[in-house]
């Protein structure tokens, strides 16, 4: 069996964690003596991908949760596949097992639900999916370490190396089900998410406005290079954002630039950086099993966080939020 998995990662932990899942899976190959392609694909590279027979592959998807479910920008993947699929299998009624996992901060709401939702739609068949908690990319990474904002988000859950080498032993056993008999994830109806994703992105576009870029720009284009969508283009005098609604808020080009000009507003303003020095060091720390002291209060963290942020929500959302919110549903015509 052959695996191909498609990840796009915002500023690191997503790619990390696909990277670890990777590795295991190989190791599990050679012990096993058994010859496998596997492949880490990258939603930004997609036309690099050289997986040619999906009849005997395994589809994984990792993603960073954002906003309550997956970035949006995983429309293209659903292109990709589905076209992959069609011009392979020409029988409809035949589907591809995939698996599913997702890196988050406090909250992966319904983002598995969602993608299962997308993938079953396109022909695939989500046989197990699993949420890794991760540190933040946000606000917490400017944060003095010592504070208790940045202690209380900034680890990856407790031993992540074991419940990665779990995953895939789950995996594993999963595939060898669904070879015998394919199934696939059963998903409840939730007739109110729609509303619920909505005002999520109300809330967060509070907290974290469109992108700003201030005079101590230098136009190195850092920013440029690494924003995955190509919003960015440089120009004689100023770094131009193509279109500032459109931005996927993925924050890689504020931890990019050098000079610490980019921030989403207030909340991001600060020296500090996401950096893969930075994940690397807090990925160790959760192996060695030396992670957060506030592991253990997780749940009443994420309860304290959800009253600050409706606070601050209350205090800063835009005027005729309501009316807005309305419009924007409509033009998102969610299902
Ligand atoms: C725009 C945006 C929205 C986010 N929304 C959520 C969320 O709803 N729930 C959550 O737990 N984490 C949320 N996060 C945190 C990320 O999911 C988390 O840090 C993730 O591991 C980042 O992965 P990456 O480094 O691969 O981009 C959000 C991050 C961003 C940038």
């Amino acid at each position: 069996m052959d695996y191909a998995l498609y990840y796009f990662s915002g500023t690191g932990n997503t790619k990390l964690i696909s990277t670890e899942i990777m590795k295991v899976i190989e190791v599990k190959r050679k012990q096993e003596m058994k010859v496998s392609n596997l492949e880490l694909i990258s939603i930004e590279n997609l036309e690099e991908c050289s997986i040619r027979n999906l009849k005997s592959t395994v589809v994984g998807i990792g993603f960073p949760v954002h906003k309550f479910t997956f970035p949006r920008n995983f429309q293209v993947l659903f292109r990709y596949l589905k076209k992959l699929r069609n011009s392979q299998l020409s029988s409809s009624n035949k589907r591809i097992p995939a698996f599913i996992f997702c890196t988050y901060t406090r909250f992966p709401a319904n983002s598995l639900e969602n993608m299962n939702k997308e993938l079953k739609k396109i022909g695939f068949d989500p046989i197990f999916s699993q949420a890794f908690k991760c540190p933040s990319n946000g606000i917490a990474s400017m944060k003095d370490p010592s504070s208790y904002e940045y202690q209380s988000v900034m680890y990856f859950e407790h031993h992540i190396d074991k419940k990665i080498s779990n995953f895939v032993q789950e995996l594993e056993e999963k595939i060898q089900e669904y070879k015998i008999s394919p199934f696939s994830i059963k998903n409840s109806r939730n007739p109110i998410e729609s509303l619920k994703l909505t005002i999520v992105e109300s809330i967060e576009h509070t907290k974290y406005p469109f992108l700003q870029i201030d005079d101590s720009c230098v136009l190195c284009g850092a920013c440029v290079k690494a924003c995955p969508e190509h919003n960015l283009v440089k120009e004689e005098k100023e770094i131009r954002i193509i279109d500032p609604v459109d931005c996927l808020h993925c924050l890689r080009c504020m931890h990019h630039c050098p000079q610490k000009s980019i921030s989403f507003g207030e909340l991001t303003t600060g020296s500090k950086r996401y950096t893969p020095n930075v994940i690397r060091k807090l990925y160790k720390d959760s192996v060695n099993g030396i992670g957060s002291a506030y592991e253990k209060d997780f749940q009443s963290i994420v309860k304290q966080w959800r009253k600050d942020t409706l606070a601050y929500w209350k205090e800063h959302r835009e005027k005729q939020w309501w009316k807005n919110t309305r419009k924007r549903m409509k033009s998102r015509n969610f299902k």
